[in-house]
């Protein structure tokens, strides 16, 4: 199995308003009830991980495309949650700016890209050589770098403030539209505040 190439880690500068550190999370009143996105994200990570040795095994390329498209597809609605719901509450709720987290699904959709290709050209191979299988790996091993990266600054913004939020707010927002609480918001009307 190649060595993995290491990832320069980027110190991480908190651009929440609140911080409450990582190992304390689970001591939290409100975990996991308001933090059941750390679910997602964790499967997330065991599918990444199970593609990538998937490749490197050599197993079937059609079944590796398959769970690739699949997942991808799960994580695309999680994304638009994301961003149509949640980063545009918490820059409201908080200021919060999710600029480098919205860049990371960016990122994620190139490298998806990359690996569809890489798995387009191994089923069209008349010849499946080495480099062909190595690339898919090498492309699916990118694309697990920016997750790994993505999902670890998320959860750093995000966490903190969905444990913040009292258990009546934290019911408002997964009640209403993002449009309904912008206007509770802005009326001084959200209960739980
Ligand atoms: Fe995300
Ligand atoms: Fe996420």
């Amino acid at each position: 199995m190649p060595d993995r190439p290491s990832v320069p880690s980027v110190p991480f500068v908190p651009s929440t308003p609140i911080s409450i550190p990582r190992e304390t999370w689970t001591r939290h009143p409100n975990w996991p009830q308001q933090v059941l996105l750390l679910g997602s994200h964790d499967n997330f990570r065991r599918v990444s991980r199970h593609l990538v040795e998937c490749a490197e095994d050599r197993e079937d390329v059609a079944f590796i495309g398959s769970l690739f498209v699949r997942w991808i597809s799960a994580m695309r609605s999680h994304e638009a949650y994301e961003e149509h719901k949640l980063y545009p509450y918490l820059t409201k709720r908080w200021g919060v700016d999710f600029g480098r987290a919205s860049e990371g699904h960016a990122q994620l959709h190139a490298r998806a890209d990359e690996v569809v290709a890489a798995v387009r050209d191994l089923v069209n191979a008349d010849d499946a050589n080495d480099d062909l299988h190595e690339a898919l790996a090498a492309a699916l091993r990118a694309h697990d770098d920016v997750l790994v990266d993505h999902l670890a600054h998320e959860e750093e913004c995000v966490i903190p403030l969905l444990l913040q939020m009292s258990a009546t707010e934290f019911q408002t927002y997964t009640m209403l539209p993002l449009d309904d609480l912008i206007r509770r918001l802005d009326d001084g009307r959200l209960p739980g505040r």
